[in-house]
């Protein structure tokens, strides 16, 4: 679909875009990038992923054997991460009501709402299947964890603003990749590594497709766009924080090295603002430049924390490796 040329703005005075606005101005870009999303995705089968031969009953109706904490090679790091991560991907009828709510479902963006939530769906189905068929954790507590999860529902904390709501997901996706990929690193299990790989690389897809979103919005709405990253990147959680008892696996997955300040600020944050020049781009009205400055302040002080923390880790292990001895 082609649309009529879009209306430049670049302050935020009377002719600030309106989400309405943004997301007509922006539905040729979505068609062309969920074109080059459909090239690029290959087709994958969850299912062999997943060792079935290795998958025993469990007790209730067929009398199966109770899990064990030794049933699986699995690391304990490993475990507490790859919950975290299919908790995260099970809350997917929350996320798809909040991003379709958010862009529609109608024209190219329903195409992509609708493609993604697939997508997304699969991760979850092959996680799953994987953590119970091999008995790599305790299936009634996950079960307990991923009703209290869901009922609490998700809510955006982006709900309000079609530019934060891009900014979010560009961000977020990469953020998931990481965790799902450093899951894989330290997870003790080949498959799962494998498997976690695969699942990487769609969220990496889907991180490229709201990037280029977000550079077209910087085009089109400079100022307002540089505010949203500005709120997005200072006020930034990662969609599993409803998950129970979250903060206490989010600091093992900190100290395991899956996710903490570092890999944040390196490894999520500054490659996307990187890749669209966030911190160089010019020609912005005052309220562009006073959002673009607060980035800047905010990301040294986030490179000084995630600095200290990385000392402290390094003291920690120190300390570790001298008890070993
Ligand atoms: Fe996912
Ligand atoms: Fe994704």
């Amino acid at each position: 679909m082609t649309i009529a040329p879009v209306q430049r703005s670049t302050s935020l005075g009377s002719s600030a875009w309106t989400d309405a606005r943004l997301i007509l101005a922006l539905e040729e870009v979505v068609e062309k990038e969920l074109d080059r999303h459909l090239k690029v995705a290959k087709e994958w089968m969850p299912h062999e992923f997943v060792p079935w031969s290795r998958g025993r009953d469990f007790p209730g109706v067929l009398g199966g054997e109770a899990w064990e904490p030794g049933d699986s090679k699995v690391t304990p790091l490993g475990r507490v991460a790859l919950v975290v991560n299919l908790l995260t991907e099970d809350n997917l009828p929350s996320y798809h009501h909040e991003i379709a709510t958010m862009f529609g479902r109608e024209g190219a963006w329903g195409t992509w709402v609708h493609r993604w939530t697939a997508e997304e769906g699969r991760h979850g189905i092959a996680l799953r299947d994987y953590l119970l068929t091999t008995r790599a954790v305790d299936p009634d507590e996950l079960e307990r964890a991923r009703m209290s999860h869901m009922a609490e529902g998700f809510v955006s904390d982006n709900a309000h603003s079609m530019l934060q709501s891009v900014a979010y997901v560009a961000f977020q996706e990469l953020a998931t990749r990481i965790s799902h990929r450093n899951t894989g690193h330290y997870a003790g299990c080949p498959l799962a590594d494998q498997l976690l790989a695969k699942i990487a690389n769609d969220e990496n897809l889907h991180m490229v497709f709201y990037r280029n979103l977000l550079k077209a919005a910087l085009e089109i709405a400079p100022d307002q766009a540089m505010r949203a990253i500005a709120d997005v990147v200072t006020d930034f959680r990662m969609p599993g924080h409803g998950i129970p008892g979250f903060e206490r696996a989010a600091a093992q997955i900190a100290l395991g090295g899956v996710y903490n300040l570092r890999i944040h600020h390196d490894d999520v944050l500054q490659p996307v603002l990187r890749h669209l020049k966030v911190m160089e781009i010019g020609g912005l009205g005052p309220e562009g430049l006073q959002a673009q400055e607060e980035l800047g302040v905010f990301l040294d002080g986030l490179d000084a924390q995630a600095t200290k923390f990385d000392e402290r880790q390094a003291a920690r292990l120190a300390r570790v490796a001298a008890r070993k001895q």
